[in-house]
């Protein structure tokens, strides 16, 4: 009860921390990094599945659906924490897009995907492979995870080898300080890794 009571307090406190950031236009440089979106569109595109059903998860204030022309996608649904980024998303009408405001810890999807991507937020979230194993039961046979780390993360992207398969792993350099790995992993399904899902 009282770790619970902890827990939501921090993540309160990150949400206002976020929108603050947020309502002052401290991650509007994001727009700037069209190589690490453009990226994870050619990962998307590598994918096999026909009218994609994507998740989004921590997905700011939209920037990636700026570069989805082209790709075959049924829609694409946007999580993120923070209430500033989703209104702004929102005001730009993407299509076939949804966005909600939620935690991603807490987030409970009402259908599967075929891509879950994680784009800049998993090493700000706590217990990443357990949300790793939660999510993965919410993507079709044979679907993907999307990542992409600031600074390239190796010793995050070796952990998530261990239960899913990295099938490409890209570096992309904006400068000499500013670079990102973006990785795309298969997930077979829970019975064929016989590995616990929570
Ligand atoms: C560095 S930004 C990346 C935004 C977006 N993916 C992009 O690349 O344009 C990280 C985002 O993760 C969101 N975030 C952080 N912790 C979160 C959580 N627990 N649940 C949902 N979103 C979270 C923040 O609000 C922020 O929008």
């Amino acid at each position: 009860m009282k770790l619970n009571f902890k827990r939501n307090l921090k993540w309160f406190k990150k949400k206002i921390s976020w929108n603050y950031k947020y309502s002052i236009g401290k991650w509007d440089f994001m727009d700037e990094e069209n190589l690490r979106y453009s990226k994870i569109v050619d990962l998307i595109k590598g994918c096999e599945f026909k009218n994609l059903k994507i998740l989004d998860l921590g997905c700011g204030y939209g920037s990636l659906n700026k570069y989805l022309k082209g790709v075959n996608y049924e829609f694409i649904l946007g999580v993120d924490l923070s209430s500033n980024a989703i209104s702004r998303a929102k005001k730009e009408s993407f299509i076939n897009s949804k966005f909600i405001v939620s935690d991603i810890q807490q987030f409970t999807p009402e259908e599967k995907f075929d891509i879950i991507i994680f784009n800049e937020v998993l090493y700000y979230l706590d217990d990443q492979m357990k949300i790793l194993r939660r999510y993965s039961k919410y993507l079709n046979d044979g679907g993907y995870f999307i990542f992409s780390f600031y600074g390239i993360r190796e010793d995050l992207i070796q952990e998530i080898s261990e239960e899913y398969q990295l099938k490409r792993k890209e570096v992309v350099k904006q400068s000499e300080k500013v670079f990102w790995g973006i990785t795309l992993f298969k997930v077979d399904s829970p019975a064929l890794r016989s590995l616990p899902t929570s």
